[in-house]
C-alpha cells in the first residue's frame, strides 16, 4: 500500500524543469508525487493521493499527543515555542469559516504568525497581477502559503511555479475548486478511524457518499483516500445528474474499490456504517442547473434515524443547509461536529509534519 518516492526532489525538479505548465497538469498524480515531496517528508500538500497508510497513522499518533499536550499550560508554551520564527500566509480568495479558522487557530497553537487574502479585490490581483507573481510575493514574505482557490488546480500551479524559483515554500491546499479538499479528507478518515475504533476500524465498512457528488471536493478527496483500507464499500447516493464523476470511479476500480450508484436514499440508510451527507454545491452553477434538480429527498430528517445501524455515524463536511435536520445534532450518532472540531488538531499535526516536528513532539 505505501507509496513509492524517489528520496530526490531534486531530480524531479530537473525532470520538470523543462515541462510546460500545462504537460504537468496533465500528468498523472501518482507519476509526478516526488515532486511535492522532499527530505523524506511532504512539502506541498495538494492531493489525497499523496496519503498512505503508514502517513495517515503517523499524522494521527501527532495529533493525539498535540491534543494532550495542549491540555496543560507547560504543554501549550511548548507547542508555540515550536514555530514561532514562521510566519504563514492564509491565502483564502473562496469562502471559508471552519478551513480558514482551524488552519488559523492550528498556525496559533505552534506559534506561528499570520496574514490573510480573503478576496483578490483586497490584493494586486485586481490591479491585474497575475496569480504566479502574487504566490511568488507570498514567498518573499511567508514561510508557508495555505490556501483556497475558487478555481481547480491553483493550489498544484502554486507548487509548480515556487518549485521552480530560488524560494520554494510548502504549499497546503485548502480546497481547489469542484477538485480536491485533502486536508478535510484526513479529518474525516481521522473521525472514521475514532468513532468506529471499537467495531474493528474503517476496515470492511460500508461509507455512504449522499449529494452533489459531481461538484463535492470533500467526497472526491474522501473516495481517494479510503483506498488505504481494506474491503471498504462505498455507496453513492444522488440524483442522476449529479453522480460522482468517472475519475473517481476509475481510480476506485483500478484499485479494487467496490462502489455502487444510485438514485435512492431513504432505502440504502440501513446498509450504511458511515452516511456522509453534502449540500448542493450550486456556487459551481453555470445555467442554474442546480435549481433544476429536486435535492429534497437527500436529505436526513428525525424519521430516518430509526433506518440507520445503531452503530452508524453521520457526518457531513459542513456547512449544512436542510441535508440535516438540526434536531438530529444530539443523537450520539451525529459526530460532524466533532468532525469540525477535529479538524484543527489534524492541521496543526501537518504543519508539524511539513515542519519536520514530530520528533520533537512525539518526545516532549
Ligand atoms: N468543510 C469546509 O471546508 O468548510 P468551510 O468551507 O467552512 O471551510
Amino acid at each position: 500500500m505505501s507509496i513509492h518516492y524517489s528520496s530526490n526532489f531534486f531530480q524531479a525538479k530537473r525532470k520538470y524543469l523543462s515541462v510546460t505548465w500545462e504537460d504537468f497538469y496533465t500528468t498523472r498524480i501518482s507519476d509526478k508525487l516526488d515532486f511535492f515531496f522532499r527530505q523524506g517528508r511532504l512539502f506541498d500538500v495538494l492531493f489525497s493521493q499523496q496519503f498512505d497508510r503508514e502517513f495517515i497513522e503517523r499524522i494521527f499518533t501527532i495529533t493525539n499527543k498535540i491534543r494532550l499536550v495542549s491540555k496543560t499550560k507547560y504543554g501549550a508554551d511548548f507547542l508555540r515555542s515550536l514555530l514561532a520564527h514562521k510566519r504563514a500566509m492564509l491565502y483564502f480568495v473562496q469562502p471559508s469559516t471552519r478551513t480558514f479558522l482551524s488552519f488559523h487557530s492550528a498556525c496559533q497553537i505552534l506559534g506561528m504568525q499570520t496574514a490573510a487574502v480573503q478576496s483578490i479585490h483586497t490584493s494586486s490581483e485586481v490591479k491585474g497581477e497575475s496569480f504566479d507573481d502574487t504566490i511568488r510575493t507570498f514567498s518573499s514574505y511567508f514561510d508557508i502559503i495555505i490556501m483556497r482557490h475558487p478555481l481547480e488546480g491553483h493550489a498544484e500551479r502554486a507548487s509548480f511555479v515556487l518549485n521552480r524559483t530560488k524560494r520554494p515554500i510548502p504549499i497546503i491546499n485548502a480546497g481547489s475548486g469542484k477538485d480536491q479538499h485533502p486536508t478535510q479528507a484526513l479529518l474525516d478518515i481521522f473521525t472514521l478511524m475514532r468513532s468506529f475504533q471499537p467495531i474493528g476500524g474503517i476496515d470492511e465498512k460500508t461509507i455512504m457518499m449522499v449529494g452533489d457528488l459531481k461538484r463535492g471536493r470533500t467526497v472526491r478527496s474522501l473516495s481517494y483516500l479510503l483506498k488505504n483500507f481494506r474491503n471498504v464499500k462505498i455507496i453513492y447516493s444522488s440524483p442522476d445528474e449529479f453522480r460522482m464523476n468517472s475519475d473517481i470511479k476509475d481510480f476506485l476500480a483500478e484499485h479494487n474499490i467496490s462502489y455502487t450508484e444510485t438514485s435512492e436514499f431513504e432505502k440504502i440508510l440501513p446498509q450504511a456504517d458511515a452516511v456522509y451527507m453534502t449540500r448542493i454545491q450550486d456556487e459551481h452553477d453555470q445555467a442554474g442547473e442546480s435549481k433544476k434538480t429536486d435535492f429534497s429527498r437527500y436529505a436526513l430528517r428525525l424519521e430516518h434515524l430509526d433506518l440507520l445501524k445503531s452503530n452508524s455515524i453521520i457526518m457531513h463536511p459542513l456547512p449544512r443547509r436542510t441535508e440535516i435536520d438540526p434536531q438530529i445534532d444530539n443523537d450520539p450518532r451525529a459526530v460532524y461536529w466533532r468532525q469540525e472540531r477535529n479538524g484543527m488538531r489534524i492541521r496543526c499535526a501537518l504543519l508539524a509534519h511539513i515542519f519536520n516536528l514530530e520528533t520533537k513532539i512525539l518526545e516532549y
